[in-house]
């Protein structure tokens, strides 16, 4: 695909850009370039055009823009890290160039050629590299997204999109040093349902999880915890992060995909590396009342937080309205996957499964 570069004149200035990546916080600073591909459908069955790399700034919309009312939209999350080559690399980017693609079929946008997905990468690290930060658990997080730009208040299917990359500087999600995060299990809201779009990753399934992450805001908890939507409490995904339990003896549960809860390129990848050392991963359906009762008679010793954003992070606390189940925090499990997962992706440790692609 041939992009255009048009580079931005205003750049951020070196020594206000250093400040940043020295203390990037989460999605509060963006690099100085945005990749651009349009899409439309003059009823050809569509086509992609005017691929692009401008200026980071705001997006010139039609108030009656489709993504702006029905919220058809779809994003992915992957972060590229310096090694020690000097070379920029990201992570399986093609797992979320495919999962692109099935949210997009999901919400109805077109598809993306996932060669054109690794494309836009490389072109926005090409005029922004400058902008990877260095150190543990930093790197540059990228926002690739497909939004719907056609000015149509019908509902169907709109015909111009635009697919988009920004990128931000990133340290811990949850700010700060590493450290065991309270979940606060919302009996209130639940996530998706049953042919819903869960599985998808679209934008209203997080609009949709704010009010349960606020409750668990005010209860003093840094994520919140879904349970299945028939009400029968089985463990489903947190607000933006799939989940894992490990075992005394040594297997690792994790909810099963049934499409209420997202394929996490960061969940498979550890269910990869925990098979690759002789651990047994169960797939399959786990209620709160099994975990609970794990944490209890010892079971059930480590839990942690997946994907992209938060890499892996220790569960120490389930808050369950008025019952705090503490969870044992940070076990060997979670931190040996942990340290072995940012190895590959920082470049420390072998890449044995060929996950990381120079951008
Ligand atoms: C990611 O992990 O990349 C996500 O998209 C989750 C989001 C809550 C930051």
């Amino acid at each position: 695909m041939q992009f255009d570069i048009i580079e931005n004149p205003h750049p951020v200035a070196q020594d206000r850009r250093r400040e940043i990546l020295a203390d990037p916080g989460f999605g509060v600073h963006f690099s100085d370039h945005t990749v651009i591909i349009d899409w439309t459908d003059d009823g050809d069955g569509g086509s992609w055009h005017d691929a692009r790399v401008e200026a980071y700034g705001p997006i010139a919309l039609d108030p009656a823009a489709s993504v702006l009312h029905y919220a058809q939209e779809v994003f992915e999350g992957m972060k590229a890290y310096r090694h020690a080559d000097g070379g920029v690399y990201t992570f399986r980017p093609r797992a979320n160039a495919a999962r692109m693609n099935r949210s997009a079929a999901r919400m109805a946008l077109p598809q993306l050629d996932e060669e054109a997905f690794v494309e836009s990468l490389e072109q926005m690290l090409a005029v922004d590299s400058s902008w990877v930060p260095e150190g543990e658990g930093a790197a540059l997080y990228l926002r690739p997204f497909m939004i719907a730009t056609e000015a149509f208040l019908g509902v169907r299917p709109a015909r111009e999109v635009s697919y988009r990359v920004i990128a931000s500087p990133a340290g811990n999600y949850f700010g700060g040093e590493l450290k065991p995060v309270r979940i606060w299990v919302s009996r209130d809201f639940t996530r998706s349902g049953p042919g819903g779009t869960g599985a998808a990753k679209t934008g209203g399934n997080y609009a949709g999880s704010l009010a349960a992450q606020a409750q668990a805001a005010e209860h003093g908890c840094d994520q919140v915890l879904f349970l299945d939507p028939l009400h029968e409490n089985a463990v489903e995904e947190l607000g933006g992060m799939n989940v894992f339990l490990v075992t005394s003896d040594g297997r690792l549960i994790t909810p099963q995909l049934t499409g209420t809860i997202l394929e996490g390129v960061t969940r498979d990848s550890v269910i990869q590396l925990a098979q690759d050392r002789g651990l047994a991963v169960e797939e399959r359906r786990v209620t709160l009342d099994e975990w609970a009762r794990g944490i209890e008679d010892g079971t059930i010793v480590e839990a942690f937080a997946c994907g992209t954003a938060a890499v892996i992070t220790p569960i120490g606390e389930l808050v369950d309205g008025e019952t705090t189940i503490a969870s044992p925090g940070t076990g060997e499990v979670t931190a040996s996957i942990r340290e072995e997962l940012l190895g590959i992706q920082t470049g420390a440790v072998a890449d044995r499964h060929g996950w990381m692609h120079r951008l």
